[in-house]
This record gives structure tokens, C-alpha cells and sequence, in this order.
């Protein structure tokens, strides 16, 4: 029997190309570090809709949850876009998210040394390095509140709700406060406090979870200034911790400081072990199929998946270090700068499990 039982959810565009790269290199770390690894695949997005008629078929999640963990690829594409909202792909991810318990979203925005160039922001700014860890709510907030279409004023109008428990509050607080003990003990909580009730209620409940950490720094920013602060001193962050759909919008605007999306993994997580671990760029349907996509970010996944929910913190390491190593000479296109070598996906793949 093997050690771990993965569920592989490839998805749709790139997903299935940058999902074989990462299953390639997760293998290869197995063999390294004594560990054997079961596949099976499910479908989820555009894929299930074509398939079954729904994003999100019951069997993949029975799947999932039989599983230790699930590496995902990416869904959506152009095919799906013109779909009623509860049958497009996006909905899938969504309904996985929260049929799976995973509340808890991290998205590490890191540079990799050799690509420091790449980010759009002035060397200056970003000094030295730039490691901030974005804790985002995943399964609660107005992504999962109740909405729908009404008349007013004899007009059509739409409307959707931000709501959040103490208890969801309470548990993603920790889960903050928690990496933050591991890190740099400072965590900034990003709300909109000044405006909106539910945030209110949010930066009450953090600051009295804080109460269990005495030795972390908290501060507070709105996310207004939050979204500012990113760009003119992205320095200043450890961990940030924020709600569903703040969650969503900056970390991608922290993805962009890092320079590629390309590069950035991340987890979402359970109460318990189950983990599903995803790139945080999309499906990228303009250059599916023709070899030249970036598998680092999947790869990085399944880095972070090593750590948070397999216990292998060691294996996670040497993929991360072999990803910076590879780096130094060979770019996929994405991250193509004059003097390196141009390689294609599967290629990255090869080399990254060369050098671990
Ligand atoms: C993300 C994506 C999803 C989200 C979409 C595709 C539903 O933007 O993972 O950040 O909003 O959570
Ligand atoms: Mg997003």
C-alpha cells in the first residue's frame, strides 16, 4: 500500500500539462525521501461540465475526501464563459472549497532570488526580499452568502451579502496567528472596519484571539490602504489576514509584486490533514496544449502540500531549493530573460527532478 493517496484534479487549459510536471517531480521526491505516493484523478470545471453536465460531479468529491490531499491544476476557459453562474467552472472550484472544509486559503507571495528583475516594482522599494504570507477566509463572506436578483424602483437589481460567524473568524484568525509564530511574529489584519459592520465584527474577533499571542505584533489596516501600502512598501508584511473576496483581489496584487504569477503556489487547508494545493494563476486557454506553460507554481504546490499536510517539511525543502537552482539557468517563456535558456514545460519538469 502506498503512503499517501492523492486525488488529482487537472482541470482545464494548462491544468493537465503543469499537473503531470508536478506529479513527475513529486514521484522523484519520493524515491528520495522514502515515500510512495497513489494516484487517481477526478474532474472538476470545464472538464466535468463537459462530461457529466455540472462542474462539480459528487464522485469527485468522494474522491477527495477519500485522499490526503489533492493537487489541482486550474479551471475555466472561454468554451464555459457564457454559462449560467451556478454551472460555470469557477462555481466548481468554489463548491470543492467549501464541500471540503477548506477555510483557510495561503498564498505566499516570495521572490526567487535569480528572478528578482521580473517584479514591476523599483529594486529600492522592495529591498532586500519580499516574503509576505496572505491568509485568506475561503469559505465564507459574501463568495458564499446569500444573493439573487430582485426590482426596485421598477428597475432590475442584484445583490449579494457579506456575512461572517465569530467561530469562522475566530478559527482563520488562528490559523494566521499560528504561521506568524512560525515566521516573523507580525501579522497585519486587513478589514474595512471604518464602513462595513461585518468587518467590524472581524477586527473584534482578531484582536481577541490576539490575546493568545502576546508575542505577535498586530496591526490593522483598511484595505484601501492595505492595497496602497502593497506597491509602495511590500517590506513591511509578514502575514496578512483578511476575508474571502479582500483576500482574493490582494493576492493577486501581491502576486504581480513578486514578479510572476507563474511562480506562486498555494494551499487551502481543513480543520484536519486534507489539504488541496493549487498554482495561483488560472487555466491560461491561449497557450493550452502547446507545451510552453510554467509548472513551477504546480510544483511549488505540491512543495507546500509536503509541509502542510503530509508531514515531509524536509522533501518540501529540496523542491524548493532544486526550483531555485534550476532557475539560475533555465526560464520557461513567461519568465524568459536574455542569457538563459529557454525551456518548455515538460522540459522544466525534467530539470527540476534532475536537480533534486
Ligand atoms: C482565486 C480565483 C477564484 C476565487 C475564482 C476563479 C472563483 O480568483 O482562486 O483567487 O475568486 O476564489
Ligand atoms: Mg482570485
Amino acid at each position: 500500500m502506498a503512503d499517501y493517496k492523492i486525488t488529482l484534479l487537472k482541470g482545464d487549459g494548462i491544468g493537465p500539462e503543469i499537473v503531470n510536471q508536478a506529479v513527475k517531480v513529486l514521484d522523484k521526491t519520493g524515491e528520495k525521501f522514502g515515500f510512495s505516493i497513489e494516484y487517481d484523478e477526478a474532474l472538476l470545471g470545464g472538464c466535468a461540465i463537459d462530461a457529466t453536465g455540472v462542474p462539480l460531479p459528487d464522485e469527485t468529491v468522494e474522491k477527495c475526501k477519500a485522499s490526503d490531499s489533492v493537487i489541482l491544476g486550474a479551471v475555466g476557459g472561454p468554451k464555459w464563459d457564457t454559462l449560467p453562474g451556478n454551472l460555470r467552472p469557477e462555481a466548481g472550484l468554489l463548491g470543492i472549497r467549501g464541500a471540503l472544509g477548506l477555510f483557510a486559503n495561503l498564498r505566499p507571495s516570495v521572490i526567487f532570488g535569480p528572478l528578482k528583475s521580473a517584479s514591476p516594482i523599483k529594486d529600492e522599494i522592495i529591498g532586500g526580499n519580499l516574503d509576505i504570507m496572505i491568509v485568506r477566509e475561503l469559505t465564507g463572506g459574501i463568495y458564499f452568502g446569500e444573493r439573487g436578483r430582485k426590482e426596485v424602483g421598477g428597475h432590475p437589481a442584484a445583490w449579494d451579502t457579506e456575512m461572517y460567524t465569530v467561530p469562522e473568524i475566530e478559527r482563520i484568525a488562528k490559523v494566521a496567528f499560528d504561521l506568524a509564530m512560525k515566521r516573523n511574529k507580525k501579522l497585519t489584519n486587513v478589514d474595512k472596519a471604518n464602513v462595513l459592520e461585518s468587518s467590524r465584527l472581524w477586527r473584534e474577533t482578531v484582536i481577541k484571539v490576539s490575546k493568545e499571542y502576546p508575542e505577535v505584533e498586530l496591526n490593522h489596516l483598511y484595505v484601501d490602504n492595505c492595497a496602497m501600502q502593497l506597491v509602495r512598501n511590500p517590506g513591511q508584511f509578514d502575514v496578512i489576514v483578511t476575508s474571502n473576496i479582500f483576500g482574493d483581489i490582494l493576492s493577486d496584487e501581491a502576486s504581480m509584486i513578486a514578479g510572476s504569477i507563474g511562480m506562486l503556489a498555494s494551499a487551502s487547508l481543513s480543520d484536519g490533514k486534507l489539504g488541496l494545493y493549487e498554482p495561483i494563476h488560472g487555466s491560461a486557454p491561449d497557450i493550452a496544449g502547446l507545451g510552453i506553460a510554467n509548472p513551477l507554481a504546480t510544483i511549488l504546490s505540491v512543495a507546500m502540500m509536503l509541509r502542510y499536510s503530509l508531514d515531509q517539511p524536509k522533501a518540501a525543502q529540496a523542491i524548493e531549493t532544486a526550483v531555485a537552482k534550476v532557475l539560475e539557468t533555465y526560464r520557461t517563456p513567461d519568465i524568459f530573460e536574455e542569457g538563459m535558456k529557454k525551456v518548455g514545460c515538460e522540459e522544466m519538469g525534467d530539470l527540476v527532478c534532475k536537480e533534486l
